[in-house]
């Protein structure tokens, strides 16, 4: 699915040429030459490294395989963007930054992929945050009520040893966007969360999937800011998939994500002073599945490669993201609050 969309994304970007791809399943890559009927393919990426004369990777494959997928696509020295989340594991995620400390070069840009901080009301959002309009923040909620998970090839994403768990396949967007708008250190995380609807009358081989489909996610922040993730995946009768709400000591941001609008209401002037704003992308952005998110992505990396930018997301950044999914699946299985510093 990813990999198609940065596919389609990526031939909307001026001078950008897609030239191979790598995928061992038979379909998906009938699907990219659907797409790219010109372009390489290869069975196996690593033959794709050796064969092809590449600027970029873009990584695409099920959350448990980036760890060494990445290992690999370092070691060559090109430019990259992961898929969020960059590892299922903090301590996977320390040694992919490790070893891009080893293979450092001074031009290479290596993102991850957590575009949703690019969609049109959360960028706004976080603007509007960095530029003072909430005044100092105190509270940041941020909520997503939408449909169960999706298949997938060869049905990785069913168990949380494949995908990280919930919190953090999905939900190191919300972290991501969270910390971003507390502009601080995440240090503790209570939460609460199940398996209460979904995927109950699915079986593998077995097993029955293990994937939380609910949760509320407490994070306390280094400057005092308290976050709150409220998750449910069995809310597909929501007008908005997401929202993110930050209230301030002068004033409250909504972001509507879907309606892609904001709101900002002053204390001083109360309800009937809410200002309602209409948030979009410029003409010429791609919508794709992240209303137009990814495409924002890709020509901020394309940027960056060619300006020699530093990178928009980097490794320690996604981390971050990671520790606060992995310490709220800990917070839930041993029903404690949890310190950052036990998963870093
Ligand atoms: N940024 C986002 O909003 C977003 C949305 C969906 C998925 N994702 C991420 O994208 C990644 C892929 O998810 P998806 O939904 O496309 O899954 P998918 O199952 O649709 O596709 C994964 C593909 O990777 C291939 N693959 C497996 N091992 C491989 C390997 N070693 N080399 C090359 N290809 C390999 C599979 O055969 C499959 O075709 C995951 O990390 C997922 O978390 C991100």
């Amino acid at each position: 699915m990813m990999g198609c969309e940065h596919i389609r994304n990526l031939q909307a970007i001026a001078d950008c040429e897609v030239v191979a791809y790598a995928d061992p399943h038979d379909s998906s890559r009938v699907n990219a030459a659907k797409l790219l009927p010109n372009a390489s393919a290869f069975e196996d990426y690593e033959q794709m490294l050796a064969a092809e004369k590449l600027d970029v990777v873009v990584i695409a494959t099920p959350n448990h395989t980036h760890r060494n997928v990445l290992e690999d696509v370092l070691l060559s020295g090109v430019h990259v963007l992961v898929e969020k989340p960059l590892c299922i594991s903090t301590q996977e995620c320390r040694e992919i930054i490790a070893l891009e400390k080893e293979t450092r070069t001074p031009n290479r840009v290596v993102w991850v992929g957590l575009e949703y901080r690019y969609m049109a009301p959360t960028a706004r959002i976080i603007d509007e945050c960095s530029n003072g309009s909430a005044g100092s923040i105190k509270m940041i909620s941020i909520r997503e009520h939408r449909f169960p998970f999706l298949k997938k090839v060869g049905d990785w994403n069913r168990f949380s040893k494949n995908t990280g768990g919930t919190l953090v396949e999905k939900c190191c967007h919300f972290f991501d966007v969270m910390i971003l708008l507390a502009n601080s250190k995440p240090v503790t995380v209570f939460a609460s969360g199940g398996q209460d609807v979904n995927h109950l009358n699915e079986s593998y081989e077995g097993s029955i999937p293990d994937i939380l489909d609910n949760a509320y996610v407490i994070v306390e922040f280094a400057n005092g800011i308290r976050g709150a993730l409220d998750l449910s995946m069995f809310a597909e009768g929501s007008l908005n998939e997401q929202e993110i709400c930050v209230v301030g000591d002068e004033a409250k941001i909504e972001a509507l994500i879907t309606e892609s609008k904001i709101r900002i209401g002053k204390r001083n002037l109360g309800a009937s002073g809410v200002v309602e704003i209409s948030v979009r992308h410029d003409e010429g952005v791609v919508p794709g599945f992240h209303a137009g998110a990814s495409y924002v992505e890709h020509q901020a990396m394309q940027k960056a490669i060619r300006q020699n930018l530093p990178t928009g997301v980097s490794l320690e950044h996604a981390l971050m993201s990671v520790a606060v999914g992995q310490a709220a699946h800990l917070s839930i299985a041993e029903r404690r609050r949890v310190d950052l510093s036990e998963v870093l």
